[in-house]
């Protein structure tokens, strides 16, 4: 099978996407997929909460701008068959020295295809910073689908519906044909509160079958793993976060071999 190519994406801030994006890597990883996690956000929390020290030059903004390899950026993490292509707060001027170059929302697309010719990865899953900044598109126009966290809070719905709009403009413009919403998830679920109940049963109303049957609970345990460098199934495998991602997990790999 090839690569598949996953966004983490949502404008929104605070809504769980690297979580999900550092926790969900290392369940695939668990399930026996060669995964790679791409920190696309220069505020590099995938890569720490991997364990993985913030170093200069490490992250992909020089390959972004056409000097090197991807592949040679690509470090392995203490976790088997997951791997990570760092970030660090050069990407910060990505935005800006992106946009100066020719196919400006091509580039990450380009670098990935060493990586995708190599068959290294079953998965690659980029974290996305918290804008639709130019980083953020390059993700929209490399995946094959976007992997949507949203928190269990009113208006998390707004962010979606502005997602949909820059999606069906990429694929109109013919700059990713192919892109389209993978899935849904809802995180930070409060059981207790009528107001996480509320939003799910909207979200899933109004989404349907693109919302994942698991929801993420809010789980202390899933906020204090990034500063231990690992994902809660290595953190806490017992916790009720470590049971949602591992569930979400397989959920995702039914849905990319469907
Ligand atoms: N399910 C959860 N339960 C509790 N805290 C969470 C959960 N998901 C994320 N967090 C915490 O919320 C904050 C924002 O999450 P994060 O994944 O960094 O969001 P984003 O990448 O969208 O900005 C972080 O401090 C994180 O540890
Ligand atoms: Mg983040």
């Amino acid at each position: 099978m090839p690569t598949k190519v996953i966004a983490v994406a949502n404008q929104k801030g605070g809504v769980g996407k690297t979580t999900t994006a550092v926790n969900l890597a290392a369940c695939l990883a668990a399930l026996g997929q060669r995964v790679l996690l791409f920190d696309l956000d220069p505020q590099a929390n995938a890569t720490s909460g991997l364990g993985l020290e913030k170093t200069e030059g490490a992250s992909a903004y020089r390959v972004l701008l056409g000097e090197g390899n991807l592949l040679d950026k690509i470090k392995s993490t203490a976790f088997e068959r997951l791997e990570v292509v760092p970030s660090e707060v050069d990407l910060c001027a990505a935005d800006l020295e992106l946009a100066r170059m020719e196919n400006h929302l091509l580039r990450v697309a380009a670098v990935l295809q060493p990586v995708l010719e190599s068959q290294r990865f079953d998965v690659v899953l980029m974290d996305c910073p918290p804008s639709l900044g130019i980083l953020t598109l390059n993700a929209f126009a490399a995946s094959d689908g976007l992997l949507v966290p949203l928190q269990c809070e009113y208006y998390s719905l707004e962010g979606i519906s502005m997602m949909n709009r820059v999606l069906n403009q990429l694929r109109d413009a013919g700059i990713n044909p192919r892109l389209d919403i993978f899935g849904v998830v809802m995180t930070m679920f409060d059981g207790r509160t009528k107001l996480s109940n509320e939003v799910v049963s909207e979200v899933r109303n109004q989404l349907g079958a693109r919302v994942f049957e698991t929801v993420i609970p809010r789980s202390t345990r899933l906020a204090e793993a990034p500063s231990f460098g690992k994902p809660i199934i290595h953190y806490d495998k017992y916790s009720s976060g470590a049971a949602a991602y591992e569930l979400l997990a397989q959920e995702v790999l039914k849905r990319l071999e469907g």
